[in-house]
């Protein structure tokens, strides 16, 4: 049977690092593995991160459909409950990077130990890319405009 694997994110500037968790992901899962990626809402990425992703949703939605690892992109419609979400998948493995360790991703997402037991989620920690990140990109972009 398929391993379903499940991450949720921006994926503003779709760059190598989302690539790298994205391709470890589908390695995780081996021959089998069913990789869906949840995107954040416009919306949601102002009120988190206080400004808009440079690219809109359709534009992230269509970078994420076109990389080779992703299996399936979906709407995070429940913005910062990703329950629902989770729920729709039903992933054997919620993945996330390793830069949410210290960051309380549980309380973030308003996801518990106890939802994800009840539905037989594991949640992962994925080393993250430290060399580039949107952020890095965005000042990049304003360094030589
Ligand atoms: N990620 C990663 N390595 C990177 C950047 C992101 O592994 N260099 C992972 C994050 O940990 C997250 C997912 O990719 O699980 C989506 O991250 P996102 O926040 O969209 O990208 P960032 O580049 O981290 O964006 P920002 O700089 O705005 O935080």
């Amino acid at each position: 049977m398929a391993v379903k694997l499940l991450t949720i994110g921006t994926f503003d500037l779709f760059h190598p690092g989302h690539v790298a968790l994205l391709e470890r992901m589908c390695d995780l899962g081996g021959w089998d593995s069913r990789v869906s990626v949840g995107v954040n809402t416009d919306d949601f990425v102002l009120a988190y991160k206080g400004r808009y992703p440079v690219m809109t949703l359709v534009e992230r939605l269509e970078m994420l459909r076109s990389c080779r690892w992703v299996d399936e992109v979906l709407i995070n419609k429940g913005n910062a409950d990703c329950r629902p979400l989770v729920e729709e998948v039903a992933p054997d493995l919620l993945v996330v990077g390793s830069d949410w360790v210290e960051k309380d991703y549980l309380r973030q997402t308003k996801l518990s130990r106890e939802f994800l037991e009840r539905h037989n989620v594991g949640l992962l920690f994925l080393p993250y890319t430290a060399s580039i990140s949107t952020s890095s990109l965005r000042r990049r972009v304003e360094s030589v405009a």
